[in-house]
């Protein structure tokens, strides 16, 4: 396989802030990426020494085309993201990108549900403020363990997003799981066109099957280990059932969002 120059890039980090405990907001300074959609995301490399080693993948959370920057939304889970929450402005970060598909329908009238489970947030913010600046209507529905795990009203607001939160401990929002307040919302009698949903597998799946008991098609991006991020390793494949037969697809080429009824979750 060739490498796609293209895709390569250097760029200054403009800002560093912590939106939530142990989540960040990264700005970077990178023009040829403000083409980017909703769904596509970057492979970052997070330090220069060997540790860690490959490039991690990150959503795409925000292009701001005026400023000429991408934003990341990240959740310190091991060394590369406790890396990147260290940065200081005027870092200058090595990346792949834009990689992989888009959610799909994106200018489509119907509205939308955006389910976000925790940092599944990432993508789902960047798709539903495309459609805040579009006119466009959607519900964005974000859980999370308690209220402090999530971003503060004040992330939201100063955007113009309206999310319903729901917190399990009930401190914030409804109380119990985005499942169960998307299952509450299905059941309010409104019918969205579709569902967009990120977050953990477990929370994806069942969100798969409330989708099918309403008629509402599901579309999932996931969230694999990657090495090389480009199809050639296929370290990220991920089981699909399609017309009754099961295929590996890598998540990087022919994801990360997917047709949510195709995904095998029994499989993983
Ligand atoms: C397309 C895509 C988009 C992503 N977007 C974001 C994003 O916007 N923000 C964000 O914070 N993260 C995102 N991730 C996940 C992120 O790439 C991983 O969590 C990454 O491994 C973190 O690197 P680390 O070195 O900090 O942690 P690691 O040392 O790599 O991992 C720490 C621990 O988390 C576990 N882990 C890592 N990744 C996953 C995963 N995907 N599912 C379940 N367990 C995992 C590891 O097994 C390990 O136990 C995305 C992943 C993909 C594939
Ligand atoms: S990470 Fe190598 S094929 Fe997807």
């Amino acid at each position: 396989m060739n490498a796609n120059f293209d895709l390569m890039h250097r760029c200054e980090l403009v800002e560093v802030a912590q939106v939530a405990q142990g989540w960040f907001r990264l700005k970077l300074y990178a023009p040829p990426l403000t083409g980017a959609e909703p769904g596509q995301f970057i492979h970052l490399r997070a330090g220069i020494a060997t540790d860690p080693l490959l490039r991690r993948p990150f959503s795409i959370h925000y292009v701001d085309q005026k400023a000429g920057e991408i934003w990341l939304l990240i959740r310190v889970v091991g060394s590369a993201t406790f890396a990147l929450s260290r940065l200081r402005p005027g870092a200058c970060l090595d990346l792949l990108g834009p990689l992989g598909n888009t959610f799909p329908a994106l200018e489509e009238t119907a509205a939308p549900v955006l389910a976000a489970g925790g940092i599944g947030l990432a993508p789902l913010y960047f798709l539903a403020r495309r459609r805040l600046e579009a006119g466009l209507a959607f519900d964005l529905l974000l859980g999370g363990a308690e209220g402090s795990s999530l971003p503060g009203d004040n992330f939201f607001d100063r955007v113009g997003l309206k999310p319903l939160l729901a917190t399990e401990d009930g401190s914030r929002g409804f109380r119990g799981t985005v499942v169960d307040l998307l299952k509450q919302h299905l059941e309010s009698g409104e019918k969205p066109a579709r569902i967009h949903a990120c977050g953990p597998l477990p929370m994806l799946a069942r969100i798969v099957e409330l989708g099918k008991a309403h008629a509402v098609p599901v579309h999932v991006s996931l969230e694999s280990l990657m090495a090389c991020a480009v199809g050639a390793c296929l370290g990220c494949a991920f089981p699909f059932k399609i017309n009754g037969k099961l295929e590996y697809r890598p998540v990087c080429r022919d994801g990360p969002v997917f047709n949510g009824e195709e995904a095998d979750f029994n499989y993983v």
